[in-house]
C-alpha cells in the first residue's frame, strides 16, 4: 500500500512572539520544515503535501524548489484536526496510509517513521500514534491510556490534576489508514479551552466505533521535541549542533570545542581538519582535509580546499580559496571572491568580486575589489582599488608577477602587465605595461636646514608645511 505524507504547517505559532512563520524559522541553516521534509523524503512517500495558512506565501515562497510537493489551505486555524481536513481535495480519493508530521517537530529520525508505518500495518490499525515517556511532559497532549491501551489524549489546557501527571506524550505524529479518515474528521467536535477541532480527537471517535488505534513509542524522546517558543527553538538547535558536531567528528574533524562550534546541516569538512573555539560554518560551505581553522573563523557558503589556513577572526561568504592558501587573521573575503592556491591574504584585507592568482600575496591592509590578479604578484601594504566612480563599478586587471608597492591607489578601470612594478605611493590612473615601471607620485624636496630656521623666528612661508 502506498504511502502518503502531509505535514502540518498553517499554525500561527503565537508562543514564538515572531513576525516570522514559526515553522520557517531556521535550525543549523534549514527552516524547521525543510528539516522535517528531508525526513519524510526518506520514506519515498506516494504524495508529499503540507498544509499552509497563517502567512502561506512566505512558507510556499521558501519551499517552492520542492518540485512535487502539494499545497493544502487552511484559511483559519481552527485547530490540528480541522487543519488535516483542507487536505481531503488532495488525500480524499487516496488509499493507503498517510503519515501526517507536524511542521514544528524537526528530529524525528527516518528509522522512527519506518517502524511506525511498520507498527501501523502489522496491526491493521486506523491510527498509530507516536509517543514518548518525558520526565518534563509539560505542554504536551497526554497519552491517557485504559488496561493499558490507547483510550484518549488530553490536551495540557484541559486536563485534570491527575493526567497532567502522566508523563506519556503524543509525539504530533501520526500513521492513518486513509479509508475512514476524512469521514470521521468531520465529527470531531470543535472543544477545549480554545474551541479548537484537535486533531487527537480522532483517537476518542475510533476507540467509540471499535477501530484499532495502537501507539509506537521513540527510543529517544528528543525526537519529538515541539517547539512553540523561542526556548524550545534554543534548546533543538543545541541538540542538532552536537549530532552535526559528533557526525563531523567520526569522518575524522577534530573539533577542540564543540559546545562553541556551530556547523550547519548541509556543512561537509575533510577529515584532520582542525577547528579551534568559535568557528561558525554556514550554508553549503565545504572544507577540504588537513585545513586550520582558527577561532572566531565564519565562513557562509564557501569552498575551501586541502590544506588551508585560516586563521583567527576571517569573515568569508560566498569565496573559494584553494589548496594550501593562508588567509587572516582579520581578513574579509566577501561574495566572488577567489584565492589561488597557496596565495596569502593578510590582516586587515578585504576582497570583492576579485580573485587573487595562484601564489600571490595580499598581506596587510588593503582593499581589493572588482579586481583580476595574475599569478605570483606582491600587493603591498595599504593598496588599494578604487573601483567605484560614484555611479558604476570598474575592474582593475594586473597581470602576473607584477609588484605593487604600498600604499598604491589603483583607479579603476586600469590595467597593470606582466612583471610590471608600480612604485609605492603612487595613484595609477593610466594603464602600466607589461615589463615597466609605473611611478605616479609627487616629487621629495627636503629644504636643508629648515628647522633651525623656523626656531630663529624666520619666516618659513606656510605653504611649505
Ligand atoms: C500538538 C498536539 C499535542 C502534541 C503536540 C506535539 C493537538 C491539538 N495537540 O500540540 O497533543 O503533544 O502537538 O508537539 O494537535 N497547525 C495547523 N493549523 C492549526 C493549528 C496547528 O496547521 O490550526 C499546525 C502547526 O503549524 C504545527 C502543528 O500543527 O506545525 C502543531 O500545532 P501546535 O499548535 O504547535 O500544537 P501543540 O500545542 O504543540
Ligand atoms: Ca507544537
Amino acid at each position: 500500500m502506498p504511502n502518503h505524507v502531509l505535514i502540518l504547517a498553517a499554525g500561527q505559532g503565537t508562543r514564538m512572539r515572531s513576525s516570522r512563520p514559526k515553522v520557517l524559522h531556521r535550525i543549523a541553516g534549514l527552516p524547521l520544515i525543510e528539516h522535517v521534509l528531508r525526513t519524510a523524503s526518506t520514506l519515498s512517500p506516494a504524495s508529499t503535501a503540507v498544509v499552509v495558512g497563517h502567512l502561506a506565501n512566505q512558507v510556499r515562497e521558501e519551499l517552492a524548489h520542492h518540485a512535487s510537493l502539494g499545497f493544502a489551505h487552511q484559511t483559519e486555524q481552527r485547530g490540528t484536526g480541522h487543519a488535516l481536513l483542507q487536505a481531503e481535495p488532495l488525500l480524499g480519493r487516496q488509499r493507503g496510509s498517510l503519515v501526517v508530521l507536524s511542521g514544528d517537530v524537526p528530529l524525528i529520525r527516518p528509522a522512527t517513521l519506518q517502524r511506525l508505518i511498520k507498527t501501523h500495518e502489522r496491526t491493521n490499525a486506523a491510527v498509530t500514534v507516536l509517543t514518548a515517556t518525558l520526565v518534563r511532559p509539560y505542554g504536551y497532549g497526554r497519552i491517557v491510556r485504559k488496561d493499558g491501551r490507547l483510550s484518549r489524549i488530553v490536551e495540557e489546557r484541559d486536563a485534570s490534576e491527575g493526567q497532567r501527571q502522566l508523563k506519556e506524550i503524543n509525539g504530533g505524529i501520526y500513521a492513518f489508514d486513509l479509508a475512514p479518515l476524512f469521514g470521521a474528521l468531520r465529527e470531531i467536535p470543535a472543544t477545549g479551552a480554545v474551541n479548537e477541532i484537535y486533531l487527537p480527537g480522532l483517537v476518542t471517535i475510533y476507540r467509540r466505533r471499535g477501530l484499532p488505534v495502537e501507539t509506537v513509542e521513540v527510543d529517544n524522546p528528543d525526537e519529538v521535541r515541539g517547539i512553540n517558543s523561542q526556548t524550545e527553538l534554543a534548546e533543538v538547535r543545541r541538540i542538532v549542533r552536537q549530532s552535526k558536531n559528533e557526525e563531523l567528528m567520526a569522518a575524522g574533524v577534530t573539533i577542540e570545542d564543540p559546545a562553541t562550534t556551530y556547523v550547519d546541516t548541509d556543512v561537509t569538512v575533510g577529515p584532520d581538519t582542525v577547528i579551534h573555539p568559535g568557528v561558525i560554518l554556514e550554508g553549503r560551505t565545504i572544507i577540504g582535509s588537513r585545513c586550520e581553522l582558527h577561532a572566531g573563523v565564519r565562513i557562509v557558503d564557501s569552498t575551501v580546499g586541502d590544506d588551508v589556513l585560516v586563521n583567527n577572526h576571517c569573515v568569508i561568504h560566498r569565496a573559494t580559496i584553494a589548496h594550501g592558501a593562508r588567509v587572516g587573521p582579520f581578513a574579509h573575503l566577501r561574495p566572488d571572491t577567489q584565492v589561488g592556491e597557496a596565495a596569502r591574504v593578510g590582516n586587515f584585507v578585504e576582497l570583492k568580486k576579485t580573485s587573487l592568482g595562484d601564489g600571490s600575496k595580499a598581506n596587510h591592509l588593503s582593499y581589493l575589489g572588482d579586481a583580476t590578479i595574475g599569478t605570483g604578484v606582491n600587493v603591498g601594504a595599504g593598496t588599494i582599488t578604487c573601483n567605484y566612480d560614484g555611479d558604476e563599478k570598474h575592474r582593475t586587471t594586473i597581470g602576473d608577477r607584477v609588484f605593487v608597492g604600498s600604499g598604491t591607489e589603483l583607479v579603476a578601470p586600469v590595467t597593470v602587465g606582466d612583471d610590471a612594478y608600480v612604485a609605492a605611493g603612487s595613484c595609477i590612473t593610466d594603464d602600466v605595461p607589461a615589463d615597466a615601471l609605473g611611478v605616479a607620485r609627487g616629487r621629495q624636496v627636503n629644504k636643508e636646514g629648515w628647522v633651525t630656521q623656523r626656531k630663529q623666528g624666520h619666516d618659513t612661508g606656510p605653504s611649505d608645511l
